[in-house]
Order: structure tokens, then C-alpha cells, then sequence
């Protein structure tokens, strides 16, 4: 697993590492780490050593820069784009990851950084990350979700108002607007994900991936449809016990 260009997909104990690995071009998201990630996910997913995923960035100015511009007027027509999508959806795969995933951020987090980060469950930055999502603004709307996540995190109206309006937003700012979980010491910030990875991970994998299910699934249902999934995943759990 260790062959990729652009992602660097290490295991550690029960933790998995995966590190977008374009610093130079501070760690845009290109075809390439699109494809990349996909296998990562399919492996974090599947194996079953992985109890905890961490993501982050390499170098020292950014998680994740966004899309890379540089291959924005060579990307594929909508058709082929729609396709490849079809074959391989990446942020269906990722959303559908039971696993707890952490993100680590620093720096800039814009366009699908802030996607990728909103895809994870937990979110720590440090003092210096900005992010911002400025789709509209190049003419385009978000595609990785982020029209749907973002919205789920910081509700719609905060989300329409940094979506629209391009604005970049401070860590303080988004910590105030639970975009981010925790703030921390750049310096701190893979320790502290790191801890919490590893008492996450020293829990019981099934009740700590249904605990999951049932906060990120009952999110797109109503009260009484959400009881009732609470309800058949604690007996699943409750049963493996007996
Ligand atoms: N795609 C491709 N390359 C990118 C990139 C992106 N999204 N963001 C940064 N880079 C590259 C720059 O081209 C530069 O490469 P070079 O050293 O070969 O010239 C390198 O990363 C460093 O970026 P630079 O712009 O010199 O740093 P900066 O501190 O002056 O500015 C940003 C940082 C993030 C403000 C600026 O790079 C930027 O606006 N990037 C684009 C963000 C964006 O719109 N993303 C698309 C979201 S959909």
C-alpha cells in the first residue's frame, strides 16, 4: 500500500495514517490523489487491523489547498467526469466508512480540504488553519459533498453564507462554528489526534462503529425513525454479547 504518488498510507498499531502528499503544490487534490484515495479508503475500510483512521497533510502550510487548479481546464467533460464517478465514487465510499476517522488540520483547508475534513468525524485544527470554500467563485459548485455536508455541521444558513460569499474563516471562527471539534498547538495537533485515536480504538470495534451508525445515519432521519435504528443496532450489539 505504500506505492502511491500522492498519499502517503501508513499503519500504526490499530491507527491507519493517510497523508495527501503534494506539499509543493500544498497538497491540492488532483485525478491522481482522487484515484489514490479510493484505494486507501477500500483498504481502511476493509482490513480489519484498522480500528481508527487519521487524516492530514504533509508539510507545513496546508491540509489541503483544494482542487488542483492546475488541471481545472484539463479535467474531463462532465460526461467522462460523471462516469469515472459512477466507477468510482469517492466520497460515497467515504461517507459510507463505518470506521471513526479523525482530521488533522492545519494550515489551508479549502475546497475539497474542507470536503475531505467534513467527511471525517472528528476534527481538530490548529491555531493557524483558514478555511474557505471557493467553488463559486472559479464558477463552479462544490463535488464532493460539501453542499450537503457542510450544511449538516454548521447548519444551512452559515453554510450558505460562507458558501456564497467565498469568505475564508479563521480557526477561532470555526471552532465557534463547531466546524472544527478542537483547536490546538500546531505542534500538538497529531499528538492530541493521535490520543484520541488510541482510546478510540481500545473500545469494542462493534459498538464503536454502530455508535457511528446510529449518529450519522439517524442524522437524515426523523426522531422516530432514529429510535428505532438506536433501538436494532443495540440489540445487534447486545446479542454478539450474549
Ligand atoms: N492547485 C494547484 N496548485 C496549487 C493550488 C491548487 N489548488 N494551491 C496552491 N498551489 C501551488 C501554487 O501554484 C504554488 O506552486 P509553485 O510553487 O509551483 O508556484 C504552490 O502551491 C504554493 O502556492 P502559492 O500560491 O505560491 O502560496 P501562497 O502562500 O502565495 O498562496 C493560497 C496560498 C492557498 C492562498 C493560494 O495558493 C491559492 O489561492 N490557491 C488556490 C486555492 C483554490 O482556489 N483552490 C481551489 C478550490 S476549488
Amino acid at each position: 500500500m505504500s506505492n502511491f504518488e500522492t498519499i502517503v498510507y501508513e499503519k500504526k498499531d490499530s491507527l491507519a495514517y493517510i497523508t495527501l502528499n503534494r506539499p509543493h503544490a500544498l497538497n491540492a487534490y488532483n485525478l491522481r490523489m482522487r484515484d489514490e484515495l479510493y484505494e486507501v479508503l477500500g483498504a481502511l475500510r476493509d482490513d480489519p487491523e484498522v480500528r481508527v483512521g487519521i487524516f492530514r497533510g504533509a508539510g507545513e502550510r496546508a491540509f489541503c489547498a483544494g482542487a488542483d487548479l492546475a488541471e481545472f481546464l484539463t479535467a474531463p467533460t462532465p460526461i467522462v467526469a460523471r462516469q469515472v464517478r459512477w466507477e468510482r465514487d469517492v466520497w460515497g465510499l467515504f461517507l459510507s466508512i463505518t470506521k471513526p476517522l479523525i482530521a488533522a488540520l492545519h494550515g489551508y483547508v479549502l475546497g475539497s480540504g474542507v470536503e475531505i475534513a467534513l467527511c471525517c468525524d472528528i476534527r481538530l485544527a490548529s491555531e493557524d488553519a483558514q478555511f474557505g470554500l471557493p467553488e463559486p467563485g472559479l464558477g463552479i459548485i462544490p463535488a464532493a459533498g460539501g453542499s450537503q455536508t457542510l450544511p449538516r455541521v454548521v447548519g444551512g444558513s452559515k453554510a450558505l453564507e460562507i458558501l456564497l460569499s467565498g469568505r475564508w474563516i479563521g480557526a477561532e471562527e470555526a471552532y465557534h462554528l463547531k466546524l472544527v471539534n478542537r483547536l490546538v498547538p500546531r505542534d500538538e495537533l497529531l499528538p492530541e489526534a493521535e490520543r484520541l485515536a488510541r482510546k478510540i480504538a481500545q473500545f469494542d470495534p462493534m459498538a464503536v462503529s454502530y455508535a457511528k451508525q446510529a449518529i450519522v445515519r439517524g442524522l437524515d432521519l426523523s426522531l422516530g425513525e432514529g429510535l428505532g435504528l438506536e433501538g436494532r443496532l443495540g440489540c445487534l450489539v447486545a446479542l454478539r454479547k450474549e
